[in-house]
This record gives structure tokens, C-alpha cells and sequence, in this order.
């Protein structure tokens, strides 16, 4: 991972071409609605002025103040808004048309509150599945599909590309391409419960051949527990049957319903709860202790009946599921 994580999520700082087209968009705006404000208030200024110094109420003035009126209020605002209408149309028809043969399909599926991100593999078979976390390739275009399991969220990563809603029993498709390498942090924008807020998640650009590199890692399965305290740790997930809802590959777990996030490789994320804090050895065990506690309302309930040696083994063997 390179590049400087970006924290402060702006639309005015574009790491892409869809980001760039928007933050245009959004310079333009900015600019013609200050120059349509400072004119208007010159005009009040010069009318007030006007008034003051003589009286206004003859014919002529009359005449005049309807001529002002047509201009101003029809069409001058008429003009302006046709041709900013003509303007973003051809630019949107750009933006989303689809892209060639070379684009990355990846989809993401909003959870009450996290991101469930799903890579399809070459061989057609196999999922590389993460949750927070979107790696991309940086330069080749890519295509996000876009559902939801539960309620309506919207995904929206300010550097790269505007809002675009997840909508149970419907596909949204979202373009874009990374230019930049970094992390970009994105955030859930559409209000849906109590944890809306702590539903952030981070887009992750490297170079190609690191893309390439990370994705063949992810493929392999999880890595088996290596010495006493993570066999330890390993035995204890399977006691408390925490494979009935996350899926760990590769280390002959029962199945289970998968509904919560997939643990094969959760230390090589970079947070944890939907960017809710840090993954390491400390935060995990606080995490699976209560949850209730750091993030109210979650999915995951409290294994508070667990002793401190249990829970350390247990967040020792998460920690190195790199
Ligand atoms: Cu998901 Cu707000």
C-alpha cells in the first residue's frame, strides 16, 4: 500500500477522471453563482442608490423596472440554466458510458453497517471476498456493481467518483477509474440506522502489477495457526461457532450463513467496523469482547463471557490472518 492515507474526504481534490469531471463541474458552480451574486448585489446596490436620489414613480421608471424584470427574472436565468443543462448532458453521456474489454468488474453489497466487496477470479469459481475495502489497480478502468441486503445505503468516495445508491433487489453500476495511487476514504450517504455513520470504507489504488500481486495473495487461503496461542485462538472461534456467520477458506470450517465479514485475510485490512478503528491484536480482542459498546446496534454480539486468555488467543489468531 503507498501513498498517504486520505482522510479528509473533498470533492475539490480528484484522484480520477469521473472526480475530475465533477470537481469541474463543481469549480464552475461555485464561480458562476459568485459572479451572479456580486452582479445582482451591485444592482441592488445601484437601485437603492438610484431611489434615493430621485423620485422613481414616473412612467418612464415604471417601463424601465418591467424591462428589468423580464431580463432578470426570465430570461437571464432561462439562458444561464439551458445552457449549463446542454453543458453537463454531453459531459454525463462521457462519464457513464460503459468501458472496454480491459475494466475490473467488482461488486459491492451494503450490509447494516458495512461493505461486503467481492472480486470475481479469472478461474470464474473462486471469490476473493473483503468488506471496507476496495483495491484498485490504478489507470484501468473499473466497473462497481452496486446492491444491497438490507436497506438503501450509497456509496460515495469524494476522490473518485459521485454518490450512487444501493437498493435492495436492484443492480447499480458505478464507473470510474483511479489515476493516483493513495487511500481514499469513502462513507455510506444515505441515512440507514442507527451506525449510518460508522459505515465508512476505504478505496485502496496501487500499481497495476501490486494490484495483480494482492489479488493472487487474497485468492490463497487463510494461513493456519503456527503456534500455541493462535492453535489456541483457532479452537476457541471454532467453540464459539464464529464460522456460523463469517467464512475463514481454506482452514476446513463447517459453512455457515456468511453473513458478516469475511476473516480469510482481515489483517491485511486496515480497519476494522467498517473504519471504525486500527485492526491489531488490541482492538480486535476490545472489538469481540462488546461490540455493543464501541459500535451500538451492530450485528455482532458481545462475547463478554470470555476470559482474558481466551480472548487474547482468539484476537492473536484474527491479527495474523494476513
Ligand atoms: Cu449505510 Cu448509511
Amino acid at each position: 500500500m503507498n501513498g498517504a492515507a486520505s482522510q479528509v474526504e473533498s470533492v475539490l481534490d480528484p484522484a480520477g477522471p469521473v472526480a475530475q469531471a465533477l470537481a469541474n463541474l463543481s469549480w464552475l458552480l461555485i464561480g458562476g453563482a459568485t459572479l451572479i451574486f456580486v452582479a445582482m448585489m451591485a444592482l441592488l446596490a445601484w437601485t437603492l442608490l438610484r431611489r434615493a436620489r430621485s423620485d422613481d414613480r414616473d412612467a418612464r421608471g415604471v417601463r424601465s423596472n418591467a424591462w428589468w424584470l423580464i431580463g432578470g427574472g426570465v430570461v437571464f436565468p432561462v439562458v444561464v440554466l439551458t445552457a449549463l443543462l446542454t453543458h453537463e448532458s454531453l459531459r454525463i453521456d462521457g462519464l457513464t458510458r460503459p468501458h472496454g474489454a480491459d475494466e475490473l468488474v467488482i461488486s459491492v453489497s451494503g450490509r447494516l453497517w458495512w461493505w461486503e466487496v467481492r472480486y470475481r477470479l479469472p478461474d470464474g469459481r473462486t471469490d476473493v471476498v473483503l468488506a471496507n475495502e476496495i483495491q484498485l489497480p490504478v489507470g484501468r478502468p473499473v466497473t462497481i456493481g452496486l446492491s444491497s441486503q438490507d436497506v438503501i445505503h450509497s456509496l460515495w468516495i469524494p476522490a473518485l467518483a459521485g454518490k450512487v445508491d444501493l437498493i435492495p433487489g436492484k443492480v447499480n453500476q458505478l464507473r470510474l477509474q483511479a489515476d493516483r495511487a493513495g487511500s481514499y476514504r469513502g462513507q455510506c450517504a444515505e441515512f440507514c440506522g442507527e451506525q449510518h455513520a460508522r459505515m465508512a470504507l476505504f478505496a485502496i489504488a496501487t500499481p497495476p502489477e501490486e494490484f495483480d500481486r494482492w489479488l493472487a495473495q487474497q485468492a490463497a487461503p487463510a494461513q493456519p495457526p503456527a503456534d500455541p496461542q493462535t492453535t489456541r485462538g483457532l479452537q476457541i472461534y471454532v467453540e464459539q461457532r464464529c464460522y456460523q456467520c463469517h467464512q475463514l477458506r481454506g482452514l476446513d470450517l463447517p459453512g455457515g450463513l456468511n453473513v458478516a465479514p469475511d476473516l480469510t485475510h482481515l489483517a491485511s485490512r486496515s480497519h476494522l467496523a467498517a473504519g471504525t478503528m486500527p485492526i491489531n491484536p488490541e482492538t480486535l480482542a476490545a472489538w469481540i469482547a462488546d461490540p455493543q459498546q464501541i459500535k451500538p446496534g451492530t450485528r455482532m454480539p458481545s462475547y463478554r463471557h470470555l476470559d482474558e486468555a481466551s480472548l487474547q488467543a482468539l484476537a492473536a489468531f484474527l491479527a495474523q490472518l494476513k
